[in-house]
């Protein structure tokens, strides 16, 4: 066979592969998205100055959940007639913020941000001002700055539930806080929750908290190790777990595996990723919170559209980041337990059923 191709045919093969190879390259998931223009009857809308223009920031795709807001807000902003610039910072402050320059260089309306590190990011609410540009913090708050909308879900309701159910079911004992990254506002939020419901149990007594640590960038493995070292601490005797979401979750119960733990010491989570969703089904998870992102998602490119087009939005709640009062939409996040899964989750199609049963 190989012996009668001709030579040019040979050449021609090699292009076609070459073609299909950079095909495949953008493919890949990149640091930067942007939408296509939009077609021309939406032109005609804003002739004068072409379709609003929303640049996204964001800081990382690690967790399953950024993949969901990055489509789902993606999808709110075009199905509105605007077009959107994606950017991925990978946890790195200057990345960010260079990312962020060039997204102000590329003309934006709105920024919506989600910061890689609370503090920092300052900068580029103050960058996005000097230019013009209006600043949503998305799902985590920028801390002092001047920003002008903050929507997310209410994250120290995130740790109230998560407290709540895992007291339900180990109402005295030795307690492990495994804590999100401390870069982040809303592991402060969370554990600022979790902690308001422990502390009459801790009072009286009842609960001990053996173990209480942050994980840097939220990373599974440092969890993993923090849960290792809570466990030697302790001689194995921990009674119940709180990670402050489920990467981390996952981490600890790896841990807990490897004592032949797993599944005796509740866990609690965050985010209903569908591997803590299938650890619940099995029993390793005790409970996770839902929060829909789709919800998140329509309301931010909603408001954000608004803010482009000069409205002032009205809210009912004020969170001061340190600097000023921020004009707040907080989303309610919903608890998950073995119990109901179908409703929740699955209702929302937030994972089919196939995925979580297997079925
Ligand atoms: C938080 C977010 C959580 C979690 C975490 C890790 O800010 O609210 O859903 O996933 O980041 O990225």
């Amino acid at each position: 066979m190989k012996r009668f191709i001709p030579h040019c045919m040979k050449i021609m093969l090699m292009v076609l592969f070459i073609f299909l190879l950079i095909a495949c390259e953008k493919a890949e998931p990149t640091e930067s998205e942007s939408s296509p223009e939009p077609s021309l009857e939406l032109e005609e809308e804003g002739a004068e100055s072409g379709p609003i223009h929303i640049g996204f920031s964001m800081d990382t795709l690690e967790e399953e959940r950024w993949l969901k807001d990055r489509e789902l807000f993606k999808k709110e902003v075009e199905e509105l007639g605007a077009k959107i610039d994606i950017m991925v910072a990978n946890e790195d402050v200057a990345k960010q913020i260079a990312q962020v320059e060039t997204l102000i260089h590329n003309g934006v309306d709105v920024l919506v941000i989600v910061p890689y590190n609370t503090e920092p990011a300052a900068a580029i609410v103050e960058k996005a001002h000097l230019a013009g540009i209006k600043v949503i913090s998305y799902d985590r708050l920028i801390k002092n700055a001047n920003v002008d909308l903050y929507v997310s879900f209410d994250n120290e309701m995130v740790g109230e539930l998560q407290a709540k159910a895992i007291t339900s079911l180990v109402p005295t004992g030795k307690y492990v806080y495994i804590g999100g990254a401390i870069t982040d506002n809303n592991a402060n939020l969370i554990k600022k929750g979790v902690f308001k419901v422990l502390q009459p149990y801790i009072q009286n007594g009842d609960i001990t908290v053996v173990y209480d640590q942050w994980t840097e960038d939220w990373n599974p493995d440092n969890a993993y190790k923090n849960m290792l070292a809570a466990l030697e601490a302790n001689h194995n005797e921990i009674d119940a777990v709180i990670a402050a979401n489920d990467s981390t979750a996952e981490g600890a119960i790896r841990a807990l595996r490897e004592k032949g733990l797993a599944g005796k010491i509740p866990v609690a989570g965050q985010d209903a990723d569908l591997t803590a969703v299938q650890r619940i089904v099995q029993g390793e998870q005790a409970m996770t919170v839902y929060k829909p992102i789709s919800s998140l998602a329509k309301e931010t490119a909603d408001l954000a559209l608004k803010l482009a087009d000069g409205e002032t939005i009205k809210t009912n709640r004020k969170i001061n980041n340190g600097k000023i009062e921020v004009p707040s939409i907080l989303l309610s996040p919903i608890e998950v337990n073995k119990d109901n899964i179908d409703d929740t989750i699955i209702a929302d199609g937030f994972h089919s059923r196939e995925d979580v049963y297997g079925e």
